[in-house]
């Protein structure tokens, strides 16, 4: 699979790229193509040394908009801070068969507590303001929603970039259109020691998007310092 990360610079693109970058062509999106290009090269090196013969996939990095255009499957890894502005651009590169994954998490720490903080849309006219999830928010920014799958919320970027080790977790995805849906499993589950669950249709990102800040809660209180999910 062609598989386009915006942010994928970042910890948790790193992790994907250097995890799926064994069988499927990589494309890293950054805000600069040549620091994209640059991360690449680095990250193939560490294919190169880790999996020697068995590499067979590729790591190309860009800017994100060329990045997103070539892309299978446009993975969004960027901070919820600044999703959508990094989003929008998107929007005129997309064609219909393109799969838009959510990876984001928004949350804030207030008074060393993590609380999700989910999206307020406001409506043009101002009068309505719904809260929405970061996956329904981007549905909104890339339509169609049916293109939009929301997982990896819980996937630890630094126990993905460990590839001597399985990660060891299970990761639940929605989204509206199970074919999607199951593309997107089938490479998760790519990923040594990873299993995936299905929750249901986007519109129930909020309860997997919450559980992020909830598990980063508990190992605050715990001896837990990488929290992962099962589901027993
Ligand atoms: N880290 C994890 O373990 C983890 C796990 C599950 C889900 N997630 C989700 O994955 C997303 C990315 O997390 P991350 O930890 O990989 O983030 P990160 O390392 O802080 O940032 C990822 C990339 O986003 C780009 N970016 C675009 N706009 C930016 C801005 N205004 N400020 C800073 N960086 C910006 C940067 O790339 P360029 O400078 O190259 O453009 C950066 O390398 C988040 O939404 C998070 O909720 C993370």
């Amino acid at each position: 699979m062609r598989i386009a990360i915006i942010g994928g610079t970042g910890d948790l693109g790193k992790g994907l790229a250097l995890r799926w970058a064994k069988n499927h062509e990589i494309i890293l999106g950054s805000r600069s193509a040549e620091k994209g290009a640059a991360v690449a090269q680095e990250y193939t090196q560490i294919a190169k040394q880790t999996f020697g013969n068995q590499f067979s996939g590729s790591i190309a990095g860009t800017e994100n908009s060329q990045a997103a255009g070539r892309g299978e499957l446009v993975v969004l890894a960027v901070p919820f801070e600044s999703a959508m502005e990094n989003a929008r651009p998107l929007k005129n590169v997309l064609n219909q068969e393109q799969i838009v994954l959510s990876t984001m998490v928004p949350m804030k720490r207030i008074d060393k507590v993590f609380e999700y903080s989910p999206f307020i849309d406001i409506d043009p006219s101002g009068s309505k303001a719904s809260i929405l999830s970061a996956a329904e928010m981007l549905a909104k920014e890339l339509p169609p929603a049916s293109r939009i799958v929301s997982g990896l919320h819980t996937m630890s970027a630094k126990r993905l970039s460990d590839l001597g080790k399985p990660v060891d977790c299970d990761i639940v995805l929605c989204g509206d259109d199970s074919e999607k849906v199951n593309r997107i499993s089938r490479l998760v589950e790519e990923i040594p020691g990873v299993k995936t669950y299905y929750a249901g249709p986007l519109r129930t990102s909020s309860l997997l998007e919450s559980v992020t800040p909830f598990i980063i809660n508990i190992a605050s209180h715990s001896k837990k310092k990488e929290p992962l999910i099962k589901i027993v």
